[in-house]
């Protein structure tokens, strides 16, 4: 939770300038930690399900950031969009369709 404080904090940094502030390692580790808060620290699954490449086969780049940014209402599934933005979130979902 303590990690999601600060990326939260340094997101609403870096949302001043967007394109410069686009970066890869911090995402990468915003999927590991925060992501992986719900999602397990492999992503292999926790309280939420699953979400390496291969229990995602059926998803698109596109579906799976629009769950990132908007989540699933009525779930603990929180939408992204207040944090990241929509070429962070595009980001990650193809990081997730690349990664075991
Ligand atoms: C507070 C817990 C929590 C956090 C944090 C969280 N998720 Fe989720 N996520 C869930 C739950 C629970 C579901 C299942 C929702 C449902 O029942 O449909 C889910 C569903 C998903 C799905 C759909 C998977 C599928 O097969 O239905 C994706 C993709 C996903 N999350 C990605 C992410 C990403 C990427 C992050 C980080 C940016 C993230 N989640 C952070 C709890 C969380």
């Amino acid at each position: 939770m303590r990690s999601l404080l600060i990326y939260l904090a340094l997101a609403t940094f870096a949302q001043a300038d967007d394109a410069a502030s686009f970066d890869p390692v911090a995402l990468e580790r915003m999927v590991r930690q925060d992501c992986g808060a719900c999602h397990g620290l492999t992503l292999k699954g926790g309280l939420g399900p699953d979400i390496r490449a291969g229990s995602l086969k059926d998803w698109t780049a596109e579906d799976l950031q629009a769950i990132i940014l908007d989540g699933r209402p009525g779930t603990p599934m929180p939408p992204w969009r207040p944090l990241i933005s929509e070429v962070e979130a595009a980001w990650i979902a193809q990081y997730l369709l690349e990664h075991e």
